[in-house]
């Protein structure tokens, strides 16, 4: 598959893999791995271990193997680093990567016989008429990431940057149609690269003091963007957390009580005019949640007390959301209890260590009766006041 003249797509389509590291990937994902083809050639970036075949047949479609004299390892992350040790075994190519990524492969695999050669941010390796050029991107999405931009063609190998997890047989954009793609990469931010938008926005600020103006990011998972300025625009407002009039209720419940103040907050929320989105941390997917999360303006957060303290899948999703570190969120709690208030008073106390502007909730004993609907309709109301008076 080409991308554009000297570069080809050589990587795997994994349809049936259904969790990235707790993150549910409910349309499969793809590894991306480029073939650059000039006098010499370079290949940009591995694949997961059990598709080495695939890309190696996928290479040779193009060139023997053994003319890889390159083989670039932006990110190290296993999904990407796993298949390079055999890439090593059978070609031993020169391994390009930052000094964490050999710190970090060496770690991972030993690499006694490796050839490295490291890199940092503005270093070149001339193919023939073609050039890589090496920008360090720390922690997007690990320490050691790093990007490839080969400025002849103006293709910049983003690694996890701009990647969306779906699998599909479109390679583009607009072949898999980039709202679609748009919204994957949405998914995608939020549950891999939200806590790191200030890197993403010190990379901008790399790129254009390096002059780099790419034509095509080409990731390391999902779709190839051939139209890029629409999906540097999201980013922006993504790593700004530029949100949306809307809130986020989220819940779980026992005997149906939590679930019903929910309900009655987004009632409260929705007869603003606000838009609301409701979701159950045991029936809905947390990637989903996630992604709603990033761009509203309010979330809600609902649990029971059960043994004093919160219901266990509401912690489970709580300590995924602590680790995103989402921001700019007015917040509010509410809980059923039957003896003692202990989910309700860690619910606010959370919310307040995530720096969020919260405001009073809710807590009722056992069953909500009519009139703590209405105060819980009442708190949704002013909620979506609290959304509409903000800029
Ligand atoms: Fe796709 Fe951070 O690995």
């Amino acid at each position: 598959m080409k991308v554009c003249e000297n570069v080809y797509w050589v990587g795997a389509v994994d349809w049936s893999e259904r969790d990235f590291h707790n993150f549910e990937t409910r349309k499969g994902l793809t590894y991306n791995s480029y073939l650059v083809v000039d006098d010499k050639v370079a290949l940009i970036d591995g694949v997961k271990h059990k598709f080495v075949q695939d890309q190696v047949r996928k290479v040779e479609e193009h060139v023997s193997l053994k003319d890889v004299e390159y083989l670039v390892v932006n990110h190290i992350e296993p999904d990407h680093s796993s298949g390079v040790p055999e890439i090593v075994k059978r070609v031993n190519p020169t391994v390009v990567c930052s000094k964490r990524g050999k710190e970090g492969l060496e770690y991972y695999y030993g690499c006694e016989d490796w050839d490295f050669k490291v890199v940092k941010t503005g270093d070149k390796i001339k193919l023939g008429e073609l050039t890589l050029t090496f920008l360090e991107t720390p922690m997007l999405h690990w320490p050691d990431s790093m990007m490839t931009w080969l400025g002849e063609r103006k293709v910049l190998f983003s690694m996890d940057g701009f990647g969306q997890h779906v699998a599909s047989s479109e390679r583009f954009d607009d072949e898999l149609g980039v709202e679609e793609a748009i919204y994957w990469a949405k998914v995608y931010y939020a549950n891999i690269l939200m806590p790191f938008g200030k890197n993403f926005l010190r990379t901008l600020e790399k790129m254009k003091e390096l002059k780099i103006e790419p034509e095509i990011i080409a990731p390391s998972h999902g779709v190839i963007w051939r139209n890029p300025s629409r999906i540097i625009e999201e980013y922006i407002k993504w790593a700004n957390f530029e949100s949306e009039k809307k809130a986020v209720v989220i819940y779980d419940t026992m005997w149906h009580s939590t679930e019903k103040l929910a309900m009655a907050i987004a009632e409260g929320i929705a007869s603003k005019g606000v838009k609301v989105r409701v979701f159950h941390v045991r029936r809905d997917a947390w990637a989903d949640i996630m992604t709603e999360v990033l761009d509203a303006k309010a979330i809600c957060i609902g649990s029971p007390t059960m043994h004093g303290t919160v219901f266990p899948p509401m912690a489970g999703f709580l300590t995924y959301m602590k680790g995103l570190r989402p921001k700019k969120k007015i917040a509010t709690a509410f809980s059923s209890y039957g003896w003692g208030v202990g989910a309700y008073e860690e619910l606010m106390e959370f919310l307040r260590n995530m720096d969020f502007e919260v405001t009073e909730g809710i807590k009722v004993r056992y069953r909500p009766n009519e009139e703590e609907l209405e105060v819980a309709r009442n708190l949704g109301e002013r909620i979506g006041e609290m959304i509409l008076n903000t800029s």
